[in-house]
């Protein structure tokens, strides 16, 4: 029996509500198969344990986590706690420390998901973001001089390596290429005037070992206007960490809203973990009361699936989703249904059996 093991972060406020139906997802699927089976092992890390100890996680974490094949993670940040440690110290640390350069995001919009453009087919909205996942604006690098004084001066550098431009479009080239799609490449090299003056010339540069796929270069702004407007332009789409992160949530509310994005950060050699998430926040404006959405974790439950190299039940996965929405008969407020998270969870357990 092939053994996979997981860490389980579920977090801060909606994290644990709807990591619960995750794992519940990915337990039926592996009795269903019969070849593999899930260990799964909770670490209580989040907003409660600072509160408690002053830490995000353990001293060790890292450490430990680095056992682990996976990293099932619901969501970080609760009132009270500064986002930068609690964002810092938990999710962007195991980002950083196991190098997941990629954080590959689903913008698909499926049948029966609502879509607030008019007129559009679900096939015109079908994209995958390849956001780059471990630097740029998210470096982490800047100064704050003068704290608290007239002359006070705060800086955040964006840090572009060569290494880290290069290998995130590539990844991006290489899943083009794989699936016969086009991609397109989104930057601002007309105001940021080194670091994305180079991004774009890193595409260019790669894209000499792919002539067979089909490119596009879009200014962020008017990409994000095309996202609206147009969306069929966008297949494979590789860009910066805060523009992925930014335009992945737009990407959410055209494909169904943030009950339904999911997001993997993968560390392609499989040095260390990867790591699995829904990509919405902790929703404090909901939490505890049963209304989160899990549909958004199931998905990332597929994403897992097919790391492990389990894609037909990545894909029956998918599939469940799609008809729980399209039958719309369990869902929760979100999607505009009055069931709770749980019988979405129950829901997607019967359409698997
Ligand atoms: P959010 O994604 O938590 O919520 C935005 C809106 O979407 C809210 O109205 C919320 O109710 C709704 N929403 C989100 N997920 C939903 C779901 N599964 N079902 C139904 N509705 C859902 O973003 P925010 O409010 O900007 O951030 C809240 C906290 O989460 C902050 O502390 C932020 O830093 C943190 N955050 C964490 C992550 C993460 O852990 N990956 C991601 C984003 C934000
Ligand atoms: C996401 C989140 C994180 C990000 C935050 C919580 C640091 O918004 O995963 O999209 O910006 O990457
Ligand atoms: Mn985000």
């Amino acid at each position: 029996m092939n053994v996979h093991k997981i860490a389980v972060i579920a977090g801060d406020g909606i994290g644990p509500e709807v990591i619960a139906e995750g794992v519940k997802v990915l337990n039926r699927v592996a009795e269903l198969d019969g070849s593999f089976s899930f260990e799964f092992t909770y670490f209580p890390w989040g907003c409660e344990y600072y509160r408690e100890t002053g830490r995000m996680m353990a001293e060790d974490g890292i450490e430990t986590l680095s056992k682990f094949d996976a990293i099932f993670l619901g969501a970080v940040g609760a009132p009270g706690v500064p986002d930068h440690i609690s964002l810092w110290d938990l999710l962007l640390v195991i980002r950083k420390s196991f190098d997941q350069y990629i954080n590959l995001r689903p913008v698909k919009l499926l049948e029966g998901a609502p879509c607030p453009l008019a007129d559009v087919p679900k096939e015109e909205i079908d994209m995958v973001f390849v956001r780059e996942n471990t630097e740029g604006e998210y470096a982490g690098s800047g100064s704050w001089l003068f704290k608290g004084k007239e002359n006070e001066v705060v800086i955040q550098d964006g840090v572009f390596s060569r290494k880290g431009c290069e290998r995130v479009i590539r990844y991006a080239y290489e899943l083009a290429k794989a699936e016969g799609k086009t991609l397109t490449s989104i930057s601002k090299a007309n105001a940021l005037n080194y670091s994305m003056v180079f991004w774009d010339q890193i595409f260019e540069e790669v894209g000499r070992d792919y002539p067979e796929v089909k490119t596009y270069s879009y200014l962020v702004d008017a990409a994000s206007m095309f996202m609206i407007k147009d969306p069929k332009r966008f297949e494979i789409v590789v860009t910066s960490n805060l523009f992925g992160d930014i335009l992945t949530d737009l990407g959410a509310a055209i494909a169904g809203g943030m009950g339904l994005a999911a997001g993997a950060n993968l560390n392609p050699e499989r040095k260390f973990p990867s790591m699995f998430e829904p990509i919405h926040g902790s929703a404090p404006d909901i939490a505890g009361q049963g209304k989160a959405n899990p549909l958004a974790t199931v998905w990332s439950a597929s994403q897992m699936l097919d790391f492990f190299g389990h894609a037909d039940w990545g894909k029956r996965l998918i599939e469940c989703i799609e008809e729980v929405l399209v039958e719309k008969k369990v869902l929760t407020p979100d999607l505009g249904g009055c069931a709770t998270t749980a019988e979405v969870g129950n829901e997607v357990l019967r359409k698997l059996s």
